[in-house]
């Protein structure tokens, strides 16, 4: 185990000095251009500098439900995080932690839904500009089914296009076969056919669908293979895969299986109990290869137990800090 917890910690140091280098990377082609002083190069640095500005930032942000009454809840404390916009390749985070524990806050707070936004303290913050509520540049799937009844899957996949009203009905129904294919269903057999008609995981294709065809820069989805059965999973996990690539959008997946955060996340957010906080960022290996195949790797497995075996330290850390607080707070009354 002090092994294991030790390669666990080789591991996180390697991933950090990879980071320091970025950064000096970065710092070394401003001085440079510095140096130079010459415009053509200042314009590529501000070009460059504009480029990074971050996709979003949370500044300790707190969110506090039913302010002043009697079943006021601090959901969420302090949170703080920095997703950068990496050039031609969005992010996929993976945020994981434990019901209740404020995960559909952060995403909701992202998003600019109330009743989560605004935050009750700190700042949420979009490609630089505070977040005012909803907008095009953020997509969300939700885990419970949200398409249309009275609609077929085509008419529910052109319905964001419909309301944007830049397309004609012939450009909108094309596009949306097309995105019908692309999630992984038949343009021939279900375009016509109405939600009650589809299984758990063709509903959720078709919810990808809804909100990827309309090409937010930012895809946020709760917990939206929750209600799937194992296999379906993988299958819906690959498919998002290849999807998030051609559309080089940033993801920010909630979930609460560590399977699931591994294989799909560049990154895992993982968060804790009461009131909500980041315990940890981790960087883990990227899904190149297919969910079936990759999940059953030695590799993946221990990095899953490995995740679980932090979980239980953190959580374990967290509470002694908390019965510590607690006898100090009572030895000095
Ligand atoms: N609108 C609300 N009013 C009051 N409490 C809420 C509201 N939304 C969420 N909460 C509470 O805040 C906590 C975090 O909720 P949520 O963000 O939904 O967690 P998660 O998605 O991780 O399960 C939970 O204890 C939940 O009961
Ligand atoms: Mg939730």
């Amino acid at each position: 185990m002090a092994d294991d917890a030790r390669k666990d910690e080789d591991l996180k140091d390697e991933d950090l000095k990879d980071e320091d280098l970025k950064d000096e990377d970065l710092k070394d082609e401003d001085l440079k251009d510095e140096r130079l002083g010459d415009d053509s190069l200042k314009g590529r640095r501000e070009r460059r500098e504009g480029d990074r500005v971050p996709v979003v930032v949370f500044d300790k942000v707190t969110k506090t439900y039913n302010v002043g009454k009697a079943d006021e809840f601090t959901a969420i404390k302090d949170v703080t995080f920095t997703v950068e916009d990496i050039p031609d390749k969005g992010e996929f985070v993976s945020i994981l932690g434990p019901s209740g524990c404020g995960k559909s806050t952060v995403l909701r707070l992202i998003a600019g839904l109330e009743p989560q936004h605004p935050a009750t303290s700190g700042n949420v913050r979009v490609y630089g500009q505070q977040v005012a509520g909803p907008g095009a540049d953020r997509g969300m799937v939700f885990q419970a089914y949200t398409s249309f009844d009275h609609r077929t899957v085509l008419r529910n996949v052109m319905f964001g296009l419909e309301c944007r009203g830049d397309m004609s009905r012939a450009e909108r129904e094309e596009l949306a076969k097309e995105w019908i294919d692309k999630v992984g269903l038949s343009v021939k057999h279900d375009a016509d056919k109405y939600p009650h008609e589809l299984s758990g995981g063709m509903q959720q294709r078709v919810a990808i669908a809804r909100t990827l065809i309309l090409r937010p820069k930012i895809i946020l989805m709760d917990e939206p293979f929750g209600a799937l059965d194992p296999l379906t999973r993988m299958h819906m996990q690959d498919t998002l895969i290849q999807l998030w690539r051609e559309v080089e959008a940033t993801v920010f997946f909630v979930t609460h299986s560590i399977d699931e955060s591994v294989y799909l996340g560049d990154r895992v957010y993982l968060f804790s109990n009461s009131p909500g906080k980041i315990l940890k960022e981790i960087d883990v290996p990227p899904p190149d290869r297919p969910a079936m195949a990759m999940q059953r790797e030695k590799g993946f497995q221990q990095v899953v137990f490995d995740i679980r075996d932090l979980i239980d330290r953190l959580e374990r850390e967290q509470d002694e800090h908390e019965r510590e607080l607690e006898d100090a707070a009572a030895a000095a009354r």
